[in-house]
């Protein structure tokens, strides 16, 4: 005998297993389908003519090295890619080029998913740049970062060292949400990073700190966790930089919310922040 078919709780709960955790619409949108309405190969909707990108880059390898394709030290292996994602970042000159590049680049491929981009928010002239992992589903409504739960932390933590968004930039290693709150994967990084290294050049702050382990990695070049470089200080620099910035990691508030020993420790490692910024 043939199974009774699922029940609209079993469907439910299968989306939510593979990732699907709210609806924004209640017309369904093939997003994977070509934009020009070319029809899509069997079994790959939409991704038919879509070059096959090469791996990417290591993500901290862009930074560590001298910028730019006429510089010898580049690179020959920057893919595709992530070379159109560095020419599009680099020819910007201020902020608003800068979001109305990234708007513009389709290099990366959470895009796709996305319902908006989240470029920054807070004050472009900030002495201090926090950057998270990636927006969350709150911040992907409204195309802010940190704007859901673990933003309303962030802004209490910021609020006891006497900052918030007018004094504080804040952006993530990704800007387009990852389905269901997924870490990014490595190609994903290394797609926003150009834009990621030139948002904080056109900054040029004196503070940088990476919010959770993914932000911590791709910006301090570190293998290690949070745990271990937490309260610890590294000059942060790309070619395009005027002068280093000191950057630290600190736990991500997401994490905070879900291990609320943690706090103290974090509130300890803030006030180093704020005693970093008073020093510089
Ligand atoms: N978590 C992040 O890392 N970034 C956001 O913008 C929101 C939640």
């Amino acid at each position: 005998m043939a199974d009774p078919p699922p029940s609209p709780r079993d469907v439910l709960d299968w989306y939510l297993g593979a990732g699907v955790d709210e609806t924004v619409g209640e017309a369904p949108v093939d997003r994977y389908a070509a934009p020009d309405g070319k029809v899509a190969a069997p079994g790959r909707p939409g991704l038919a003519e879509a070059p096959t990108p090469a791996p990417p880059m290591a993500p901290s390898i862009s930074r560590s090295i001298s910028r730019g394709p006429s510089d010898p030290a580049a690179p020959p292996s920057r893919n595709g890619t992530v070379q159109a994602a560095f020419d599009a970042a680099t020819a910007a000159t201020d902020l608003d080029d800068l979001h109305r590049a990234l708007a513009a680049f389709d290099g990366c491929p959470l895009k796709k998913t996305a319902t908006n981009l989240v470029f920054t928010d807070g004050n472009p002239r900030a002495r201090i740049i926090l950057i998270g992992e990636g927006p969350g589903a709150e911040e992907d409504r409204q195309g802010l970062p940190f704007v859901g739960p673990s933003g309303r932390l962030l802004d209490r933590m910021l609020a006891s060292i006497g900052l918030d968004r007018n004094n504080t930039l804040i952006s993530n290693i990704v800007f387009w949400r990852p389905p269901g709150n997924r870490n990014p994967t490595t190609t994903e990084i290394a797609t926003c990073l150009p834009f990621v290294e030139r948002l904080v050049e056109l900054v040029d702050p004196a503070v940088v700190v990476a919010l959770g382990g993914p932000a911590a990695k791709t910006l301090l070049a570190k293998s290690e966790g949070v745990g271990r470089l937490r309260g610890h200080w590294f000059p942060y620099s790309t070619p395009g930089m005027p002068r280093p910035a000191q950057a630290t990691a600190v736990y991500h508030p997401a994490y905070l919310l879900r291990t609320p020993a943690q706090k103290r420790n974090t509130w300890r490692d803030f006030l180093g922040i704020k005693e970093k910024l008073e020093s510089l």
